[in-house]
């Protein structure tokens, strides 16, 4: 019999092979705007007719849930108890987040990287994502327990957007991230620069409050696609506080727009492919009575 810990990563399989496009969020510093992208990216994919799910993986700082407006939602078990129903706050978007297994929000999670491993895990192989055109997995910042997760338990990962601010010290540790995703083989889809500029709500002038064309440079300098620059909007940030879909209600904001550019840039040129499954070592073809893998050691 096929250990536990290979059913689980035969369930991941199976469920990812359902996912065409997956993309994780990172950022080495923390504060840039990684959810930010997250919810308003999903929310122009679902304008251009996509399915997507996201993910967060954020366990100590979930923020998803109020940016979309369902942080009160709890995860609901199937009939039979077998997988987990992911939340859905509109239509065509399935979330799952930590936070809707909590009862207080307000409640610290203190979790050594093995948990966070374990729960990670658990969201791929046990939730009913189904078919999707698009996973979005939000992440803490930097390169640790979390985003190693994803990288190695997530099978034909598409591959990472960068997210950073022109400041110099995010730059600094956007670097890190571009390394992390080296050292694993990870494709960098592109470089986000959030808070590029603030609009005045007044007059409307840019104001360069973290500096200019800090992701550009970053871009040059380590031969990366420069994805676009979202403007600091004072609506917008007021929006995620409230769960709004800034990208429906303001889609002629300067930041709406260029979301909805990134989105369709990323529809348009993100290729993606789905792999059989691999049998492991003692995953044997005895097993197979049990398993749903389409895997080559597998018994007709
Ligand atoms: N372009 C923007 N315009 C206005 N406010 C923004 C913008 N981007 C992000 N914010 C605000 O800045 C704050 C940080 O953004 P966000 O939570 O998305 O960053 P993060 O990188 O996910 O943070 P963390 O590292 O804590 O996960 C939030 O309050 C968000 O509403
Ligand atoms: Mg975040």
């Amino acid at each position: 019999m096929p250990s536990e810990s290979e059913i689980q990563d035969i369930h991941i399989h199976n469920r990812m092979s359902m996912i065409d496009r997956k993309i994780l969020i990172m950022s080495g510093k923390g504060g840039v705007g990684k959810s930010t992208v997250t919810v308003n990216l999903a929310n122009a994919l679902l304008a251009m007719g996509k399915t997507v799910g996201i993910l967060d993986t954020d366990i100590h700082g979930p923020n998803i849930p109020k940016m979309l407006g369902c942080e009160d939602a709890i995860l609901q078990g199937s009939e039979g108890g077998d997988s987990i129903i992911p939340v859905s706050p509109r239509e065509g978007l399935k979330v799952v987040s930590v936070s809707f297994a909590l009862g207080d929000p307000d409640q610290a999670i203190v979790w050594r990287g093995p948990m966070k491993l374990a729960v990670i895990k658990q969201f791929l192989a046990d939730v009913q994502w189904g078919t999707l055109d698009y996973l979005l997995i939000d992440s803490p910042p930097g390169t640790g327990d979390e985003q190693l997760a994803v990288c190695q338990n997530v099978p034909d990962l598409t591959g990472a957007i960068i997210v950073t601010t022109p400041q110099q010290v995010a730059i600094l540790d956007a670097k890190k991230s571009v390394s992390f995703a080296q050292q694993l083989d990870l494709k960098i889809l592109g470089v986000v620069e959030n808070m590029s500029y603030l609009i005045c709500p007044d007059c409307g002038k840019h104001i360069p409050v973290f500096g200019k064309d800090g992701g550009k440079n970053l871009c040059k300098e380590q031969d990366l696609e420069f994805l676009g620059e979202i403007p600091m909007e004072i609506g917008l940030q007021q929006g995620e506080d409230l769960g709004v879909n800034w990208i429906e209600k303001n889609p002629d904001s300067e930041s709406a727009k260029a979301f909805k550019a990134i989105a369709e840039h990323l529809h348009g040129t993100v290729e993606f492919k789905h792999s059989p499954y691999v049998p492991k070592e003692g995953c044997s073809p005895s097993s197979c009575a049990s398993c749903t893998a389409d895997c080559s050691s597998r018994k007709s």
